[in-house]
């Protein structure tokens, strides 16, 4: 697909066939996502890839039920977690920026969008969940400490064709100096 054209027709899909993805998809998914751009290509952004039902029920009990469709129907949900202290920071453990912190959380949503992007590529639908108990759900999964979990990301083969929720006009959007 063009470039310009995927990232137009991907949308957020919440509704998906009950079919599993390949294993070869999964690994096409993840090798076009390690190719985004990240802070001094630090390559913060992991992910756990949950298919088992008893997997997704331990989502479920962590995430608002306005999110659950996705989840009980995806053939996997992705939890998406970064390595801290190293996206954003100097190698004697200092902040480069006064960002702080904040670049692995822009990193987390540059490979975000990639893996999102590639996956429709594939034909696969997938949408980002910010809103659920991180903290729970990193216990839960056994994350290992040194990460931080970011977001959920139910993919599947979509059941629905949304329309495009509305975007702001580009003179909104950027001006010239
Ligand atoms: C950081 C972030 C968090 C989001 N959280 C949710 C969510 O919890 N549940 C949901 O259904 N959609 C969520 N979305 C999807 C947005 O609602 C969606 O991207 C937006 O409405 C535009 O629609 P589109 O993706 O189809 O273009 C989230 C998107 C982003 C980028």
């Amino acid at each position: 697909m063009e470039t310009i054209a995927c990232i137009k027709t991907r949308r957020s899909i919440r509704s998906f066939q009950k079919r599993a993805i390949d294993k070869e998809v999964l690994d096409q998914v993840v090798a076009a996502a390690a190719y985004a751009p990240s802070w001094k290509n630090t390559q913060i952004t992991r992910y756990v890839f949950v298919e088992s039902e008893e997997g997704k029920k331990k989502l479920l009990e962590n995430t608002p039920s306005f999110n659950h469709n996705a989840i009980e129907e995806a053939a996997v949900v992705v939890i998406v977690s970064v390595i801290k202290k190293r996206s954003g920071y100097e190698r004697d453990g200092s902040y480069s920026s006064n960002k702080e912190d904040g670049w692995q959380m822009f990193d987390a949503g540059v490979a975000s969008q990639t893996l999102c992007l590639a996956a429709h590529e594939l034909g696969l639908g997938t949408v980002i969940q910010g809103i659920l108990d991180y903290e729970k759900i990193q216990e839960v999964f056994q994350i290992p400490e040194e990460r931080e979990v970011v977001a959920l990301i139910p993919m599947g083969y979509p059941a629905e064709e949304p329309t495009a929720p509305k975007r702001k006009m580009i003179g909104e959007l950027y001006t010239i100096c």
